[in-house]
């Protein structure tokens, strides 16, 4: 069902972290964690560790904060001013606190239509600045999953996840929730592990399923400007009319581009929004990491960045857990690449199955075959 319906259920909120160079993660991962260990101390202690669920909520009932976890985007939206240029005011503990930010009159609104062709407007409120840009991925924010598969938890904390080449991880698994993740590789001679990304993503909830894939592509082939992202509702294919939105029929999910071809910006239910884009692995790439692929293969992997709205204490998967009240990172800091263990809990029979040994999402019973 194809209907043009920008607010169906829940307002979908703008992701406001700018881009930070390699460079400079160091000092945005450190004061993050500082930020949020922060706001952990000052009484966050009870046990809502999605966003906009922290009781928090405007004169509606919905939620204003975009995600009290980043302190970039912890701001509270502003109606627009009589040139129709939206805003924030920061609540975030720092040089932007009680700051008005005023989008640029370039990209007056956070959420434009034909997000291909306008840039939306980007609030950070811990640089007190407002940017335009397309709306995709922010690799360096939380919940942010890139590259080789690289994370950045719920908890500011960076970290590698190799899994395993063909095989299937729960990403997150929740009461109401699973995020599958299928993961793509390659094993050079003589290397002890495989180099993996994530080729496809499967949302399951209630009895539902929502699936993003990058299609492979060829190198010669590659064209950012030509779709390589594969959507599906239940198993039936979604497209996405130019200008428009998809909304499910139940009015569950919506999905949107953010860009001309290959990134989508998906909400289901109040429980997830995520960026998602497919890149292929470039020349320089290759050569920096030397992963020495085959030729003929773009590697066309999916990029992502999720904000969860209502998660529950207990939340397990390898993003998952770190989202979790008084999670404490295993991963050994300091150096370049931090691993993430868990292959074992997390490991599911296919992509669409919620089965894994720490799974906890419980599909109805007529759909709990694996
Ligand atoms: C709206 O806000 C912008 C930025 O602060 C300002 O330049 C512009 O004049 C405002 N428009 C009106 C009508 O107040
Ligand atoms: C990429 O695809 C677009 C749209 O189909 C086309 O106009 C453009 O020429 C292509 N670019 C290359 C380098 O093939
Ligand atoms: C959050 O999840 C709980 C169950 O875990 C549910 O009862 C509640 O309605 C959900 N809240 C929203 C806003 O969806």
């Amino acid at each position: 069902m194809l209907a043009q319906t920008p607010h169906a259920f829940a307002p979908l909120r703008s992701l406001s972290l700018s881009l930070c160079g390699r460079s400079c993660l160091l000092t945005l991962l450190l004061s993050l964690a500082l930020l949020a260990s922060a706001a952990h101390a000052q009484g966050n202690g009870n046990g809502n560790n999605g966003n906009g669920n922290n009781g928090d909520t405007g004169n509606n009932g919905k939620p204003t904060k975009p995600n009290p976890k980043d302190p970039a985007q912890n701001y509270m939206e502003i109606p627009p001013n009589s040139s129709g240029q939206e805003g924030g005011v920061c609540r975030a503990q720092g040089r932007c606190f009680r700051r008005t930010l005023t989008c640029p009159a370039q990209c007056s609104k956070r959420k434009p239509r034909m997000a291909k062709k306008v840039k939306g407007c980007f609030i950070d409120c811990s640089k007190c600045e407002t940017t335009c840009k397309f709306r995709k991925p922010n690799c360096e924010g939380y919940g942010a999953i890139c590259y080789d598969p690289r994370f950045i938890g719920g908890d500011g904390v960076m970290f590698y996840f190799h899994g395993g080449k063909g095989e299937n991880f729960a990403l997150v698994s929740d009461s109401q929730l699973q995020i599958n993740a299928h993961f793509i590789g390659s094993r050079p001679q003589g290397r002890t592990r495989d180099f993996t990304w994530i080729q496809a993503l499967a949302v399951l909830f209630q009895d539902h399923t929502f699936v993003l894939r990058a299609k492979p592509v060829a190198t010669s082939a590659w064209n950012d400007s030509v779709d390589a992202m594969v959507m599906e509702w239940d198993g039936a294919v979604v497209s996405i009319a130019d200008g428009e939105d998809w909304v499910s029929a139940d009015g569950e999910v919506t999905a949107e581009r953010t860009a001309e071809a290959n990134a989508v910006r998906v909400a289901v239910g109040r429980m997830v929004e995520m960026d998602v884009r497919v890149a292929p692995i470039g020349e320089e790439e290759r050569r920096v990491h030397n992963y020495r692929l085959p030729e003929d293969d773009a590697f066309a992997h999916l990029e992502m960045q999720f904000r969860f709205k209502n998660l529950t204490d207990g939340v397990e998967g390898v993003l998952g857990q770190t989202y979790r009240p008084g999670y404490t990172s295993p991963v050994k800091r300091g150096v370049a690449m931090p691993m993430m263990g868990g292959e074992d809990r997390y490991r599911t029979p296919s992509l669409l199955s919620p089965q894994c040994t720490s799974c906890r999402f419980n599909p109805p019973a007529s759909t709990s075959s694996i």
